[in-house]
């Protein structure tokens, strides 16, 4: 298995490309098995995640064109139902995501479970409830969901009763073919939900209130052929801007998008980072040691938990002490023990996290666990003394399109290497 061999100390200098927003492109692929029209996606981070996704929707006869790097079209028309195994769902949860769809097209849908993961036990119960909402029989059955809705689904009103991502996904994909009106209130507010929601109009759905609590959408049987470029990665933006941070370095984001990183930003603000945006994006200017700065995690717009990891390690080395606070997540902490291996003081306590801020960390061999825990310990190799190693970084490439590379470019000291 592939690992990171990192020399830190050098201050980060020059341009990222920012990516698509993975997290925008799994749920945009499950669309496209809505309509019998080709939806073309532009902007696709080149991440395995990504791969998974659209070769699941190919094992339900969608067919994948790539004319071009980042563009994809899927043509769902030969599209026929067949079974989510357990084996694709367990790579990759955002499979499970294909319920909706399939649920709106087909009236029923068999999909395995996803079971838990290392940041958490990620139950589907919102996902389900919305969709009895909408008039389907839910059960589950030797480890697979069975949803059931021959005589097709009835719009509804959903009460989300927290704002959860993908039940939010679920509810607003399947609700597009529902006879009359929908409306899901206490939605998901995350600027990936905005974007599948602008999909989704794009291919001919009625929806309004993208991007707010409370979404409304009249079901309609026919979709048409849609081109579609996703938004930027604000969680990859927000990595490199801690990244410039940590080694007091300055490098421009080229896409990067500030409204949807506020939170993130006001963080680095108070650490005594400088930002502003540049024609093309955001500038992050490190300026001298951080300062230690409390931070908790909450729902879009609040502070990203998907970030948490990487500011941890930035605060790992700030001036003073400060807690990280992680209400999203129940168990996302196993980059804890890692960053204690380099040297940083970090005392655990239930979901909070005391960061004493340290004078330098020290690499050595840590082990990645996560997506977000390896790059974390990525960020702290940089600003460590000496060579850190990650080991398994294939949890990286779910997520980071060429990282290394695009490190290297800005003055980075990394190799990827095959032990
Ligand atoms: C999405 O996951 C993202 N994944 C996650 O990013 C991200 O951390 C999360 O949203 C929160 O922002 C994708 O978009 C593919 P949720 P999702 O449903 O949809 C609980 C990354 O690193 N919950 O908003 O699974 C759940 O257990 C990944 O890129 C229920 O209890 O997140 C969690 O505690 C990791 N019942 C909380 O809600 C449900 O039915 C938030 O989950 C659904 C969720």
């Amino acid at each position: 298995m592939d690992q990171l061999k990192i020399r830190g100390g050098r201050p980060l200098e020059g341009a990222v490309d920012i990516a698509g927003a993975k997290n925008a492109a799994l749920p945009l692929i499950v669309a496209s098995l809505l309509s019998d029209h080709p939806l073309v996606l532009t902007n696709l981070p080149a991440v395995t995640d990504v791969e998974t996704l659209i070769a699941l929707v190919g094992s339900y006869g969608v067919t994948v064109s790539r004319d071009q790097a980042h563009r994809v079209t899927l043509d769902a028309r030969g599209a026929f139902n067949t079974e989510a195994h357990y084996d694709v769902v367990r790579r990759a949860r955002a499979t499970m995501l294909v319920l909706g769809p399939l649920l709106a097209r087909f009236g029923t849908a068999r999909v395995s479970l996803p079971g838990g993961c290392a940041i958490g036990a990620r139950p589907i119960d919102l996902h389900l409830k919305a969709l009895a909402a909408l008039g389907a029989e839910v059960a589950v059955d030797a480890g697979y969901i069975v949803a059931r809705a021959p005589q097709g689904l009835t719009g509804a009103r959903i009460v989300l009763s927290s704002p959860s991502v993908g039940a939010t996904a679920t509810a607003l994909m399947a609700a597009t073919t529902a006879s009359g009106e929908t409306e899901i209130l206490n939605a998901a507010r995350d600027p990936e939900i905005a974007d599948l929601a602008a999909c989704l109009t794009a291919m001919g759905a009625q929806i309004e209130g993208a991007g707010s609590h409370r979404l409304s959408i009249m079901g309609r049987r026919s979709f048409r052929r849609a081109v579609h470029e996703l938004i930027p990665d604000r969680v990859e933006a927000g990595t490199y801007a801690a990244a410039a941070a940590i080694t007091g370095g300055r490098l421009e984001l080229v896409g990067a998008r500030l409204e949807h990183m506020a939170a993130e930003c006001e963080v680095l603000e108070r650490a005594g980072v400088r930002l502003f945006p540049t024609d093309r994006g955001l500038m992050v200017e490190g300026r001298g040691r951080l300062a230690a700065v409390d931070i908790t995690t909450s729902p879009f717009p609040g502070f990203p938990t998907d970030l948490q990891a990487q500011f941890m390690a930035a605060m790992s080395v700030a001036e003073g002490a400060c807690m990280i606070r992680e209400t999203v997540f129940e168990n996302r902490f196993m980059h804890v023990p890692e960053l204690m291996r380099l040297g940083a003081d970090l005392t655990l306590n239930g979901t909070n996290v005391l960061v004493r801020g340290v004078e330098r960390l020290v690499g050595a061999p840590v082990m990645a666990t996560d997506l977000r825990a390896s790059v974390c310990l990525i960020l702290a190799g940089l600003c460590a003394e000496g060579e850190t190693v990650v080991n398994r970084v294939y949890h990286l490439d779910r997520g980071y399109e060429d990282l290394a590379r695009k490190l290297v470019r800005c003055g980075a000291d990394i190799e990827r290497v095959r032990p």
